[in-house]
This record gives C-alpha cells, sequence and structure tokens, in this order.
C-alpha cells in the first residue's frame, strides 16, 4: 500500500471532516476509510476531540497494547454508561468475573446442547410465524430482533427482557454511538439505565436468596475472592449484557440477510452447499460490521506513526475500518462468501483477522453465542426459503459506531420441501 504519511494540516482537516459527514450514519463510510487508511491512518479530529486509528495493524494494536490502551470511563460516549462492567476492569479480576459469563455462554459442552437446542426452539417459533410471499415478511421485526433478545432473556431467566427493549436501545445510543458526546442522548441514556435498574434491583434480591441454574443467578451468588459481585456490579453486567448480546447480532443478521437477498448467486451458493454456512456469517461481520467503532483511552503516551498521543487523549478504533483494509483482507469491498472456508472458528475467537469482535484481553465474550445464532437463523432459512426477495429498493444501512439497515422486509419464496 502506498503510504502518505504526513499529509499537511489542510488535508488532515479536509479528511477530518469527510470523516465528520460520517457520524450522522446517512453516508457510505468505507471510500473515506480507504482515505483515511491510505493518507492519514492516525488522525486527530478536533469535532470529535479524538485520534482516529483506521488501519487493520493500529487497531488491533489499540485492543491488545493494555500499556498504552486503556478504557475511557466516566464521559458521555463510552461503554461506562452500563456502569462497571466487564469493558472496565482489568488483569485477575477481569479474568475471573469473565469467567462468570464465559461458562454460560462459551462452554463448547452447553453451545452444542443447551445453548442450541434454545436456540434452535426460539428460530423455528419466530421464525414458522413469518409469511411466505406474495406476502411480505418482516425479517427484522419477526426474526433478528426477537430472536437475539429472547435468547439473552432466557439466558438471564429474564423473560420480560421483550417488554423494555425501549431502555436498551437508549442505553446504547448512549454509549460509544454517542460519538459526539450529545449530553441529551447521554441523560437519556442514564435515565434508562436507572429505569433497569429499579427493574432488576428486586429480582438481583430475589436470586440472591433463592439462585436458580441460569447467569443472572450465577453473577448474583458466584463468588470472586470469596466475595460476591455487588449490587451495582451486577446491574451493571445486566445492563451491558442486555445490550451488547441483542442489539448487536440483530444487526449482524439484518446485514446478512440484506446482502443475501441483494446477491441471489451467493444466496444459491450458501444453500447449494451448506459448507459455506459459518464462512457466510464471518464474511458479512466483516464486509458489515454491526459494531463499526469502540473507544478506548491513551493510557501511557506514545507515538504512532510520527504521531505523539498523550495519556488521556480519547482514541476512536474503527473496526470496520479494519475489516477493510487491503494489508489484511484481499479484495476487501468484495462481500465473498467463500473467504473463511477453513478458518471460519478463529474468526469468532481472537486468532483470526476478523476484527468485529474486537481483539485481546475484551475480545467479546459472547462471540461463539453469536456464531450461533447467526448460523441456525441462516441455516433455518436456507432450508425454508428457495429465494429471498428485497421489497423495492434496499433499505439503506444508518449509524455510525453500530450501523446496519433500521428495518429489513421480504418476500420469502418457499422450497419444496415446505410447500
Ligand atoms: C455479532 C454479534 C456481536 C458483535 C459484533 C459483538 C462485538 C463486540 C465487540 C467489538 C466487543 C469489544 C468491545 C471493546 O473492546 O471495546 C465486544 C465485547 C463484549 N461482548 Fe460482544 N458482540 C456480539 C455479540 C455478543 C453477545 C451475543 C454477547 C453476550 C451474550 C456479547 C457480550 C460481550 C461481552 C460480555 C463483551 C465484553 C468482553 C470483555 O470486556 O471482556 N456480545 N463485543
Amino acid at each position: 500500500m502506498v503510504t502518505r504519511a504526513g499529509v499537511g494540516p489542510g488535508r488532515e482537516a479536509e479528511l477530518a471532516e469527510a470523516l465528520v459527514g460520517l457520524v450522522d450514519g446517512d453516508r457510505d463510510p468505507y471510500p473515506v476509510y480507504a482515505l483515511l487508511r491510505d493518507e492519514a491512518p492516525v488522525l486527530w479530529c478536533d469535532a470529535l476531540s479524538a485520534w482516529v486509528l483506521t488501519r487493520w495493524d493500529d487497531v488491533t494494536r489499540a485492543f491488545e497494547d493494555a500499556e498504552h490502551f486503556g478504557q475511557l470511563m466516566g464521559t458521555p460516549g463510552t461503554s461506562s454508561i452500563h456502569g462497571r462492567a466487564l469493558l472496565q476492569m482489568t488483569g485477575d479480576e477481569h479474568r475471573r468475573k469473565s469467567a462468570i459469563v464465559s461458562r454460560r455462554i462459551r462452554s463448547p459442552r452447553l453451545l452444542e446442547s443447551a445453548l442450541a437446542e434454545m436456540v434452535a426452539r426460539l428460530i423455528e417459533h419466530f421464525g414458522g410465524a413469518l409469511p411466505f410471499a406474495p406476502e411480505v415478511a418482516d425479517v427484522k421485526g419477526g426474526l433478528t430482533t426477537p430472536v437475539p433478545l429472547s435468547v439473552i432473556g432466557e439466558l438471564m431467566d429474564m423473560q420480560e427482557a421483550a417488554r423494555f427493549a425501549h431502555w436498551y436501545h437508549a442505553i446504547v445510543a448512549a454509549g460509544v454511538a454517542n460519538v459526539r458526546g450529545d449530553p441529551d442522548v447521554h441523560a437519556r441514556g442514564l435515565e434508562a439505565r436507572q429505569e433497569l435498574y429499579d427493574f432488576v434491583t428486586p429480582i438481583i434480591e430475589q436470586k440472591r436468596l433463592h439462585p436458580g441454574d441460569e447467569l443472572l443467578s450465577d453473577l448474583c451468588s458466584m463468588e470472586y475472592e470469596g466475595e460476591q459481585l455487588s449490587d451495582d456490579e451486577v446491574r451493571s453486567f445486566c445492563s451491558f449484557l442486555l445490550s451488547a448480546g441483542i442489539e448487536t447480532t440483530d444487526r449482524a443478521l439484518t446485514s446478512l440477510f440484506k446482502q443475501l437477498a441483494l446477491e441471489p448467486a451467493s444466496w444459491q451458493r450458501v444453500r447449494d452447499d451448506r459448507s459455506l454456512v459459518s464462512s457466510a456469517c464471518a464474511e458479512i461481520l466483516r464486509f458489515r460490521a454491526p459494531v463499526q467503532g469502540t473507544v478506548r483511552v491513551v493510557a501511557r503516551d506514545l507515538e504512532l506513526r510520527g504521531r505523539k498521543l498523550r495519556a488521556g487523549d480519547k482514541v476512536i478504533v474503527l473496526v470496520g475500518a479494519a475489516n477493510h483494509d487491503p494489508e489484511a483482507f484481499a479484495e476487501p469491498d468484495c462481500f465473498d462468501v467463500t473467504r473463511f472456508l477453513g478458518t471460519e472458528r478463529p474468526q469468532f475467537t481472537p486468532i483470526g483477522p476478523l476484527r468485529a469482535f474486537g481483539a485481546g484481553a475484551h475480545t467479546c465474550t459472547g462471540s461463539l453465542l453469536a456464531k450461533l445464532e447467526m448460523e441456525r437463523t441462516l441455516t433455518y432459512l436456507l432450508d425454508r426459503c428457495e429465494r429471498i426477495e428485497l421489497v423495492g429498493p434496499a433499505p439503506a444501512d444508518a449509524g455510525f459506531m453500530l450501523r446496519s439497515a433500521p428495518s429489513l422486509e421480504l418476500r420469502l419464496h418457499p422450497s419444496a420441501a415446505v410447500r
């Protein structure tokens, strides 16, 4: 790649302006990401008061190098909107408390048995209610939203989760998505968080007295160095898990079905060769990462590509740009369902080059659960539908730090087996 590091201040200002133009979320970000990666991979953006990283190497370093990059806390536009949960923890405390969550959602045994059965049952329940063509199926409202929502609801024994989607939407909007630090968005997020906290507090009391066999009871009852998680920590974990586990997978599935509807040849290819299902799921996470960016703070002064980053500076880590870096992925702007054939699983762990789940110590705990949900939902529709067809033009993607189409309506043409 041609590197033109050290472009003049005028050009930097132009690039920063192009970046800010993406924040409202209606423009295609990928051409701007390409310019940034090429000309100003470590860009200071005054309007966002942050450094912006776009190359795969730098994004990966920001995730992995805990000495120089830490969590930004206590300011609007960060994941600390949830309170103190896993992302805000480090070292031994992080390792042990993340193990409480991992044993419920990363255990190979559970992923193959209880979790697989639960996910299959929920997909069947919601998917079975979607109408076939000529009727129009609301694939987002009827499948990609309720499946991950109900999965988290059942995991936490909070089946009422479906009723409080407005809480987690407001909380998510006030997290890293609030890239300008808008005080109103932040205030609405805090209000929603308080309502969620008020809702879960009596449940936590109950679970402490009578723990059941599910994740929320584990959070309420398991001990870390002889101490249980405090009520505040359990509440923060609830807020974070509801947000991290639902909207992300929902967006991933929406983008997957939108892309496969746009590319009937890719749909047919995966339908004919099911060994491509997993690769197609990893590829959509690369091609249209649901979490396009996250935030860090410089923990210790460092020099990166000739730029001096000072302790305390905010850093926006653009995963969506890293996933399109030609240094890491051949023909990155092409959606290729075969791209990860044979290397699917590493993409859902820190080992693979895919950055949709971050990297380093804070790599997404739910990535294997997301893999299960995505693969099973895709397989379900491949079995049921000969083809899927967009109703009118494809809905445009929206959002900057979190990005996907806000709705997805399709005509589902039944396969011979279900006709
Ligand atoms: C396709 C779906 C998903 C995507 C794209 C995704 C993306 C991410 C990303 C990028 C991070 C790292 C954030 C950072 O370092 O700043 C993360 C962390 C995390 N995610 Fe996910 N996620 C998904 C699904 C899930 C699910 C289903 C769950 C739980 C049920 C979950 C739970 C978590 C947790 C607990 C962390 C924090 C890990 C830690 O701090 O150690 N995620 N996720």
